[in-house]
């Protein structure tokens, strides 16, 4: 089961900056608290606060980052820390849309900028197999999810829109378009898959 909690804005600490600073600074505010070495607790408290104050703004995503596909949600690389230790994503949902049941390996945090997306969550069965336990949350913008090994990796997510896009800003301690991580097939055996990005930064 993720964890989840409407994170909101007003927590967000420190000055403001501008639609063009925000990115910026929030990848600067996450690269310090990475310099660190901060454990994972603290790494999911701060940036949960760090990503809130981000998607508590929908000024900043740049257009190329917002595109859809037709045949399935897109992911959009935003910035991947040069040392590989954590990448920021830019997931778009068109309706009906959805990620199959799958796990991330590594820490993560997802946050809703626009729209509004369905999270279903999942338990281990008795041979550590994910299965979908009835139990969902809805996100809205500045909603903030954790996910980990330790809190809860696998679950299923799709656009909670009946028309229009939904985006989720996510991050997560690895280049995970690189991060081999698997997911529920069809006839119900977890499968190896590794995501790759839809697009980088020019
Ligand atoms: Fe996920």
């Amino acid at each position: 089961m993720t964890r989840h909690d409407t994170t909101s804005a007003a927590t967000a600490a420190g000055p403001a900056p501008s639609a063009a600073e925000r990115f910026p600074a929030f990848v600067a505010a996450l690269t310090v608290l990475v310099d660190r070495g901060a454990d994972e607790p603290t790494l999911l408290r701060e940036g949960r606060r760090l990503l809130a104050g981000l998607v508590a703004h929908d000024d900043w995503l740049p257009a190329a980052a917002a595109r859809a596909r037709d045949d399935r949600y897109a992911q959009h690389l935003l910035h991947r820390d040069p040392q590989g230790r954590f990448s920021v994503v830019s997931f778009v949902w068109g309706p009906g849309q959805r990620t199959p049941v799958h796990d991330h390996t590594v820490w993560g945090l997802v946050g809703v900028l626009r729209g509004a997306e369905r999270c279903e969550e999942c338990t281990l069965d008795a041979h550590g197999r994910p299965q979908l336990n009835g139990h969902a949350h809805v996100m809205r913008p500045g909603d903030v999810d954790a996910v980990s090994p330790t809190v809860g990796d696998w679950h299923r997510v799709s656009s909670a829109r009946e028309d229009g896009l939904s985006i989720s800003i996510h991050v997560y301690g690895a280049d995970i378009g690189a991060v081999q991580r698997h997911r529920l097939a069809d006839d119900g055996t977890v499968v190896g898959f590794v995501s790759g990005y839809d697009s980088v930064p020019a």
